[in-house]
């Protein structure tokens, strides 16, 4: 590794050059038969997902956004419901109950950065139709605690799963707990399309029936339009392409649990820090690293030493969970806010060297180091 190394916070070349043979087959596979839209490659994709998950249907759609919006809409969320869901989310979360005429009503993570259940239970009123978790960072939170609440109280689930395909709770992937479970293809996702991409997991056929309809013109699957729909549908080039990567998924995720277990064992002896809990931290949780999000006590000097050390990081949401974006969404959420204030993504991706890790390990230690001669002196 050179002296000054350049590391870049995701690499996006690597989305398609990691399996670059196999993907130009692909495009000229599908290319040379005009296969564009809604053909065998998306069928096939739909079954092998489903079929990776464990849940019985899997329908590809445009993006994960549209995801949520589709399935949210299918299961009946209108007009004044409220959907619980964390503010440490993508703004996506919210936008997709904010248009279907919902109300989004944030609530705290915990320390894993996870819904917090009992912030869900405190925040349920007359009004209160859904809690939708976010499983972040390729983690998958205590879903028995958050089923326990929607049962109690007669609520759906929907998990926005866009972060964590593959991640797991006692045994069962992200996604297939509620009645649906939305997945993002974004290109810097653990399963990353050339573009936009994204799914949704549902083992209900009356359900995934409308949902079928609704991403593509209201059409079912004999050709009738049995209501009014969106055009949302996953580019059957995509599909041919995450099928491709989907046959590779499961050694991505190893790698990514490796990339987090040399982050563990060289950051978890720094006391500044905190870290997410290491990959063998319990045996109810898999967690597959779509980030690696810290908390540090001195988090934007870290990130500039990193930044002149040619590490690059980011700050997700831009430093600003969904209750501080001005959109209407009105919280205060004092954990969440301290959270963001200390966040940090550390690089997390398969282009990534163990070297290139021990690297930003070494950088990140060079500066408490620092910071502690300077206390000192
Ligand atoms: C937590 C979360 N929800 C929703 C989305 C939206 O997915 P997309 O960008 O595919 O619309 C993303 C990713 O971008 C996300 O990280």
């Amino acid at each position: 590794m050179p002296e000054q190394p350049n590391i870049p916070f995701f690499n996006y070349p690597h989305v398609f050059k990691q399996y670059e043979d196999e993907v130009l087959d692909c495009i000229s596979d599908v290319g040379r038969r005009g296969a564009f839209i809604l053909q065998r490659d998306l069928e096939e994709f739909e079954r092998n997902l489903a079929e990776f998950s464990g849940e019985k249907f899997a329908l590809g759609v445009a993006n994960g956004t549209d995801a949520l919006i589709i399935a949210l809409r299918a299961a009946g969320i209108g007009e004044g419901d409220e959907v619980i869901f964390s503010s440490h989310t993508y703004v996506a979360t919210a936008a997709a109950i904010h248009f279907v005429g919902g109300i989004p009503v944030p609530v705290e993570c915990g320390a894993d950065h996870m819904i917090d259940p009992d912030a869900v239970r405190a925040a349920i009123t007359p009004r209160t139709c859904a809690i939708m978790p976010t499983q972040l960072n390729g983690r998958t939170c205590d879903m028995q605690a958050i089923q326990e609440i929607a049962d109690e109280n007669g609520l759906l689930v929907f998990e926005d799963a866009a972060q964590a395909l593959g991640s797991k709770f006692q045994g069962r992937c992200a996604g297939t707990f509620g009645i649906a479970g939305t997945i993002s293809f974004y290109p810097a996702k653990t399963l990353g399309s050339l573009g936009d991409g994204g799914a949704i997991f549902t083992n209900d056929e009356s359900l995934f029936d409308w949902m079928y309809a609704y991403r593509d013109h209201g059409r079912n699957q004999d050709g009738d339009v049995i209501g009014w729909g969106l055009n949302s549908r996953l580019d059957n080039l995509q599909a041919a392409i995450l099928n491709v990567k989907l046959k590779h998924y499961a050694d991505d995720l190893q790698r990514r649990r490796e990339l987090a277990g040399i982050y563990q064992d060289q950051l978890g002896s720094v006391d500044e820090l905190h870290l997410p809990p290491a990959p063998d931290a319990d045996a109810e949780h898999f967690d597959v690293f779509q980030n690696y999000e810290i908390e540090s006590d001195n988090r934007d000097n870290l990130q500039t030493f990193l930044k002149a050390g040619g590490v690059g990081t980011i700050v997700q949401w831009g430093g600003k969970v969904v209750h501080q974006l001005g959109l209407g969404v009105e919280g205060s959420l004092p954990f969440t806010e301290r959270m963001i204030s200390r966040s940090l993504l550390l690089p997390m991706h398969t282009a990534l060297t163990d070297d290139e890790v021990g690297f930003v390990c070494k950088r990140i230690k060079a500066f408490h180091a620092q910071s502690a001669n300077q206390r000192a002196a």
